[in-house]
C-alpha cells in the first residue's frame, strides 16, 4: 500500500498534509510512503526530514500520482492545473483526501468521480466526539481566528493593550467578534490577550457563556434567551434567521460597530451563503483607521463590501477578505492538518491494507465519490 504526499499547486497554499511525525505514523501501519520534492518547504520541513522518517522523495508528480493508493493533499484538485492538480496523473481507484469543496464545487467532483478516484472531504467529517482529533475544519479555523486578530492587530494605527504613560494613558483598542464558533472563540481569546476590550455577538444563546468565559462581553439582540435558544438546529449549528430578528440585529450591530477598532468576521451556517451582517452604512460610520477582517470572504463574505483576497479602503477603513489565513500559519496548520489525515486515514487501513467501512459514519459521511459515483452527501 502506497501513500502519496502531493506538493500543492494553488497560489498562497505554504500548506503540506503530512509531518516527519505522520509518516513515521503510516509506515507503522504497514505503509509505503512518497513525497514530491519540497512539498513541505513552505511549511519549514525539509526533504531530508521526510527522508529520515522513512519516506521516499519523489520530484516527478507523475511518477507519485500515479503509483499511489491513497493520495493526501489540501487543497482539493484544481483540474487543469500542473503536478497534483493535473486530475490525468491519478490513477483509477486511488483515495484522495483533502479539502475537496464538495457543496462549493461540484463540477470539479463530477470530474474526479468520471476519473474513478475514491474522494473523501474532511470538510464532512461530522462534528461527533470519535471524529475530534480527525476534524479539520476546526483545526485550520482555530488558527484563523487567531491571524485575523494578529494581522488586523498588526494593521491598526493604535496600540491594543490599555498603557499608563507619564505623558497620557492610552485607551484599549475595541475588538467586536461576530460568530463565537470555533474561529471566533480563538479570536476572542487572542483578542484578550492582546489587551483589546472584546465583545462577541452570535446568533445561538449557548455561545454566551463561552464568549464570557473567555473575558469578552456577549452582545444580546433583545430577546429572551428561551427565544435565543430556537436559534440553533439539533445539530447545534444556527438556523436561519427571520426577517424581524435580522431587522433588530442590524440595529445592536450598528450601536456596536460604529465604537470599533477592528472588527472580525466568521458568521456561516455549512454549505449557506454567509449571512451579510455588516452593510455599507454601518462601514461609512465607522471610526476612522479601523479595520474589518471578514473570514466568511469566500462564502460572499459577512461585510457587503468584502471582496476575496482584497484589501479595500473605503472613507478610511480597510476591509480584508482573506481566503487562507491557515496557510499564514502553515508550520503549525500542517502539523494540526497532517494528525488529523492521520487520525482519519487510520480508519481506513486494516492489517497493512486498505479496508473502507461504509458501516462507519464518518467514512460514509465523509466520502464523496466512489467506485465513479457521486456520493449523495451533505453537511
Ligand atoms: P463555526 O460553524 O464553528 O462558527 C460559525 C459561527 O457563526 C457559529 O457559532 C454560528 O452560530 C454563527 N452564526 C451563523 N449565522 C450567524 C448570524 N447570522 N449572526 C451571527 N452569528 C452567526 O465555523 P468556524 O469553523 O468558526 O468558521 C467560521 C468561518 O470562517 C467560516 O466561514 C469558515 O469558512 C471561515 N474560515 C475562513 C478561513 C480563512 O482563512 N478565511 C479559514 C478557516 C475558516
Amino acid at each position: 500500500m502506497e501513500i502519496g504526499i502531493a506538493k500543492e499547486t494553488k497560489a498562497l497554499e505554504k500548506r503540506v498534509a503530512a509531518t516527519p511525525e505522520t509518516v513515521k505514523k503510516f509506515i507503522s501501519l504497514g505503509a509505503d510512503v512518497k513525497i514530491e520534492k519540497d512539498a513541505g518547504i513552505q511549511s519549514n520541513i525539509l526533504d531530508s526530514e521526510y527522508e529520515k522518517a522513512g519516506a521516499k522523495i519523489i520530484s516527478d508528480p507523475m511518477e507519485l500520482l500515479s503509483n499511489s493508493d491513497i493520495v493526501l493533499k489540501v487543497n482539493t484538485i484544481c483540474n487543469g492545473g500542473k503536478g497534483s492538480d493535473n486530475i490525468e496523473l491519478y490513477k483509477k481507484n486511488t483515495i484522495l483526501i483533502g479539502f475537496l469543496k464538495p457543496l462549493q464545487d461540484k463540477q470539479n467532483i463530477k470530474l474526479i468521480s468520471q476519473k474513478g478516484i475514491n474522494a473523501f472531504a474532511v470538510e464532512l467529517i461530522p462534528r461527533i466526539s470519535r471524529a475530534q482529533s480527525m476534524d479539520a475544519l476546526s483545526s485550520q479555523s482555530n488558527l484563523a481566528g487567531y491571524k485575523a486578530v494578529i494581522n488586523a492587530a498588526n494593521m491598526l494605527s493604535k496600540a491594543t493593550p490599555m498603557m499608563i504613560t507619564a505623558a497620557g494613558t492610552i485607551a484599549p483598542a475595541k475588538i467586536l467578534i461576530i460568530g463565537a464558533g470555533v474561529a471566533g472563540l480563538q479570536a476572542i481569546a487572542t483578542a484578550k490577550r492582546l489587551g483589546a476590550v472584546v465583545s462577541a455577538f452570535d446568533v445561538r444563546s449557548a455561545t454566551k457563556e463561552q464568549v464570557e468565559s473567555l473575558g469578552g462581553k456577549f452582545i444580546e439582540v433583545d430577546e429572551s434567551p428561551s427565544n435565543n435558544d430556537s436559534h440553533e438546529d439539533s445539530r447545534g449549528y444556527a438556523k436561519t434567521m427571520s426577517a424581524s430578528y435580522k431587522s433588530r440585529q442590524r440595529e445592536v450591530l450598528y450601536n456596536t460597530i460604529i465604537k470599533q477598532n477592528i472588527v472580525i468576521t466568521t458568521a456561516l451556517i455549512p454549505g449557506k451563503e454567509a449571512p451579510e451582517l455588516i452593510t455599507s452604512n454601518m462601514v461609512n460610520d465607522m471610526l476612522q483607521g479601523s479595520i474589518i477582517i471578514d473570514l466568511a470572504a469566500e462564502a460572499g463574505g459577512n461585510c457587503k463590501l468584502t471582496k476575496l483576497d482584497k484589501a479595500l479602503v473605503v472613507n478610511g477603513i480597510t476591509i480584508m477578505g482573506p481566503s487562507n489565513l491557515p496557510s499564514e500559519v502553515a508550520q503549525d496548520a500542517s502539523s494540526l492538518y497532517a494528525k488529523n489525515l492521520f487520525n482519519f486515514v487510520s480508519l481506513m487501513i486494516q492489517d497493512g491494507n486498505i479496508n473502507l467501512d461504509f458501516n462507519d459514519e464518518i467514512i460514509k459521511m465523509s466520502c464523496v465519490t466512489y467506485k465513479s459515483k457521486i456520493f449523495d452527501y451533505k453537511t
